[in-house]
């Protein structure tokens, strides 16, 4: 991390294509969690919603997606529980490398 903090200088990290951010409690629809993801989708990230509430995670990933057009998807995790928050690193990595081979076919 350089020393303006996660969000490195603004508009240039934030607008960066290959990045997602992952948002914790980011399900219920009328929380912060959900407003920091919808302002981040659109700055141009794409967005993984981490949050115990399957039903309320998936309708929020669908709700960014359709609003900014971003990617999202939804993990379910327990922050909670260290397994389950490395669960939840695995299956966004496994969604990064996804992402990335999808780029670079279209690329060819
Ligand atoms: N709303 C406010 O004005 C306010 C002000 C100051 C602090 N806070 C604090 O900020 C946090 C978020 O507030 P909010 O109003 O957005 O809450 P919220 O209840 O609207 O959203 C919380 C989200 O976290 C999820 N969640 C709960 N337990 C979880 C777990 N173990 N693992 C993963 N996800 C989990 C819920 O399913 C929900 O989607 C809370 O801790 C709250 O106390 C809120």
């Amino acid at each position: 991390m350089d020393q303006t903090g996660l969000f490195g200088t603004g508009e240039t990290y934030m607008s960066d294509p290959n990045k997602v951010a992952i948002v914790t409690g980011a399900g219920r629809r009328w929380g912060m969690g959900y407003q920091i993801a919808l302002g981040l989708a659109n700055k141009g990230l794409d967005i993984a919603v981490a949050d115990i509430r399957e039903d309320w995670g998936k309708e929020s990933a669908g709700a960014i997606k359709a609003e900014t057009g971003r990617r999202a998807i939804f993990v379910k995790t327990d922050i909670s529980k260290r397994a389950s928050v490395q669960a939840m690193m695995r299956a966004d990595r496994r969604a990064g490398q996804r992402r990335r081979h999808r780029a670079a076919r279209e690329r060819r």
